[in-house]
């Protein structure tokens, strides 16, 4: 069991840069195996969720070569795939499993997905209702739940689609799936979440339209290969962002960062908290905006967090409730129920580790309110969920005594090396792999 110690106190510093965008991962994999021609990939996050990614498409046939954080891909073109010979293991990632699910649907052959004990518990519906109207057949554990048995060579016809919940995996996985259908697939938003798929489908040179709410595509279109060079990821330059804000005398610069305006929600809150946040040299790389992010200490308050930042900053909750605990004041968040089926139900595990911290919380079916406080010391459970053990690991900047954190080993998934990384930056973090 992968435990982190973390001694209290400190502050970060320096100059760093965090690895690649996890979204942006998964996607540069997909698009390009199923493109005609090789597309060169750097910055690719060398994490387990996007390694799976890689080693699915390996599976089907696809010709990947990776040299660290580089990787080649040929395509097989958009109806080149093979049947792959096992189940196709996405691991812990919501992500590869919904997005290739839409992909499957529309392949002339049947495949299996199945995923970890967090990744089987999580809900498909969301995917699987809009699919199977697509004319797609899948078969599901109760409850719409992983393992997931996708029959091939079912033809798929295009849907227009009101999306119930805000998720950029639910409609990349209907763009993927609509590439397949006849006719056009349009997706209605209820709230905008990440563009990147439809900004990489362009870069592919494909026609996606979005206008009003509304994503549309064209199915059968022809994806031509194209360079991808991913930024680093704003999700895991969260936690320093939060670091440096609650740890005096820190200032940190986090270089060549994603600020999609789809992802920025973490920085538009930390700003209303009264963090000292600049965006410094803007520039567009392949389609998407990046930066380099310096961040000094800064006396936090709390807020009422506006609801139509919810989508925006979905991942960065764990350690935004870090934030509310250190700022003065009380934090109150609603509207984010998303949060309790991600990886672990986010906002019982984070209110049940800052308890164990001596923070007062009141958990909302919806959200929490948060009562900032001295963060005291203690042992948190971050139930396998990656971001719960980032986001403790960086309370511990402004703790009184030292927290021990359980169940790290996922951390893996998105960041790898966190914790070189942070010691780096002034954390004062080991790995306890007893
Ligand atoms: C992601 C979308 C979000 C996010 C997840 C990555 C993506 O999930 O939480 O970590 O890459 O499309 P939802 O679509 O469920 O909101």
């Amino acid at each position: 069991m992968t435990e982190f110690i973390c001694r209290p106190g400190g502050s970060v510093r320096g100059d760093i840069r965090v690895p690649g965008d996890k979204s942006i991962s998964h996607r540069a994999i997909i698009l390009a195996s199923i493109a005609e021609g090789v597309s060169d990939i750097s910055g690719f996050l060398q994490g387990e969720d996007s390694l799976n990614t890689i080693r699915a498409f390996r599976q089907m046939g696809v010709e990947i070569e990776r040299d660290r954080d580089r990787v080649t891909v040929t395509g097989s073109g958009l109806h080149g795939l093979k049947p792959a010979p096992a189940d196709l293991d996405v691991g812990n990632s919501g992500t590869a499993m919904r997005l290739l699910l839409g992909l499957l649907a529309g392949q002339k052959f049947d495949s299996r997905l199945i995923g970890d004990a967090s990744l089987s518990s999580r809900p498909m519906q969301r995917v699987l209702a809009p699919l199977q109207r697509m004319g797609a057949v899948i078969e599901s554990e109760p409850g719409g739940r992983a393992p997931l048995q996708v029959r091939g060579g079912r033809p798929l016809a295009a849907i227009d689609y009101d999306m119930p919940v805000a998720s950029a995996q639910v409609k990349s996985c209907l763009l993927l799936a609509g590439l397949y259908a006849s006719g056009e697939t349009r997706v209605h938003e209820p709230a905008p979440t990440r563009d990147h798929s439809e900004r990489m489908l362009r870069g592919f040179g494909c026609e996606v339209k979005s206008a009003d709410a509304e994503i549309s595509m064209h199915g059968g279109q022809v994806l031509r290969a194209c360079d991808i060079d991913i930024p680093a990821d704003i999700s895991s330059a969260a936690f320093f962002m939060v670091a440096a804000s609650i740890a005096p005398a820190s200032d940190i610069r986090l270089q060549h960062v994603g600020i999609n305006p789809t992802r920025t929600g973490v920085i538009d809150i930390l700003r209303l908290m009264g963090a000292d946040i600049e965006i410094m040299t803007q520039r567009v790389i392949g389609g998407e905006p990046v930066a380099d992010i310096r961040i000094r200490h800064a006396e936090l308050r709390g807020v009422d967090i506006p609801t139509s930042l919810v989508p925006l900053a979905i991942d960065e909750f764990p350690v935004l409730f870090v934030a509310a605990a250190c700022a003065e004041g009380v934090t109150r968040l609603s509207g984010a129920e998303e949060l309790r089926v991600k990886e672990s139900d986010r906002i019982q595990a984070m209110a049940d580790g800052l308890a164990g911290l001596g923070i007062e919380t009141e958990v909302l079916p919806d959200g929490i309110i948060i009562q900032g406080s001295r963060i005291g010391g203690g042992t948190v459970d971050s139930h396998g969920d990656h971001r719960i053990a980032m986001a403790f690991s960086v309370a511990a900047l402004a703790a009184t005594a030292a927290i021990r954190i359980l169940d790290c080993a996922n951390v893996n998934t998105s960041f790898p090396d966190f914790v070189g990384l942070a010691q780096l930056a002034g954390l004062r973090i080991r790995i306890n792999d007893g």
